[in-house]
């Protein structure tokens, strides 16, 4: 007989997305079991509790936690959805563009720099307006559309003097005059289940900051820069989010590895959370744990 497969998920707080996958592991009738990341511990001399589980799906809102997470199970073997190496890529939006620049996806023009001289320096030949981006962060925080030469100096000094660690890296990029929305589309394995514009009044479309989701018809152009970005930073379940450059087409602006998809899920009709433990059946299908 074939054993029974068990599924952990990692999860900081009951969204409305852990409710459905919850939802989606229970009527499969599933063996799972909810692991919160405010009480897990991993003992690295005895990995047998964690060696139980035929995969585990990470749903953590600190990426911190989530990235360790994936980390140690990985090394104790166990897949995770995703995998610790994607998780590594897709949590810093720099080494995402480095990924998508090898391998020659469109991107928006991105620079980055490690001081404030330096910084300047990039921002100055860039012209304004331009973008700076916090390389680890979601939900559109402390995003800096930058105007003109005060405001780069003002927001530059400010983060080398005000920031934690990770702001010394400035991430710019050149900023997009986009159709007043971007693309979001999910990518499970080696499909684009469904996409939705994000449409705002401000240039930040996050939903998490007001952008109102509307359905996004998947065209090939879509679907094959989804699939290349996938690709690029290494598969799992995936969010790409597209914006339209007026000259450039359609870029690729960032890959999400443990997204949201509240809005996604009801306005495209497609079960995100089913899709998502039907992937997470197959990862732990083809690598069972004994
Ligand atoms: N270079 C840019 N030009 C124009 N709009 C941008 C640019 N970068 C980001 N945005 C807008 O801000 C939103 C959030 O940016 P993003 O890089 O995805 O950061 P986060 O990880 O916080 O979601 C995007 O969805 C897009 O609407
Ligand atoms: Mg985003």
């Amino acid at each position: 007989m074939q054993k029974r497969l068990r599924i952990g998920v990692i999860f900081s707080r009951m969204r409305v997305e852990e409710k459905w996958i919850f939802g989606a592991l229970e009527k499969r009738g599933i063996d799972y079991e909810r692991l919160d990341d405010r009480s897990i511990a991993f003992d690295l001399d005895h990995p047998e509790p964690w060696r139980m589980y035929d995969a585990v799906i990470e749903r953590s809102i600190s990426y911190t936690s989530g990235l360790y997470s994936l980390r140690m199970l990985n090394a104790f073997g166990v897949p995770t959805v995703n995998t610790a190496a994607v998780a590594e890529i897709c949590g810093d939006k720099l080494v995402t563009s480095a990924m998508l620049a090898r391998a020659g996806l469109p991107q928006p023009h991105c620079v980055t720099a490690f001081t404030p001289e330096a910084a300047l320096d990039a921002i100055e030949a860039f012209g304004y307006p331009v973008v700076l981006k916090p390389v680890v962060g979601s939900w559109g925080r402390l995003l800096a559309k930058i105007n003109d030469r005060d405001a780069a100096e003002a927001v530059v000094e400010h983060k080398a003097t005000l920031g934690s660690v990770q702001h010394s890296v400035f991430y710019i990029q050149e900023y997009i005059e986009k159709p007043g929305r971007d693309i979001r589309a999910v990518v499970i394995g080696d499909r684009v289940l469904t996409a939705i514009y994000r449409k705002s009044a401000h240039w930040i479309t996050n939903t998490a900051r007001g952008g109102e989701g509307e359905l996004c018809p998947v065209t090939p152009e879509i679907e094959e820069l989804c699939l290349g970005a996938a690709k690029a930073v290494g598969g799992g379940v995936l969010a790409v989010d597209l914006v339209e450059h007026p000259q450039k087409g359609m870029l690729i602006n960032e890959i999400n590895h443990t997204m949201e998809f509240h809005t996604l899920q009801p306005l495209s009709g497609i079960d995100v959370a089913g899709e998502i433990v039907n992937y997470a059946m197959e990862v732990a299908k083809a690598n069972p744990q004994s």
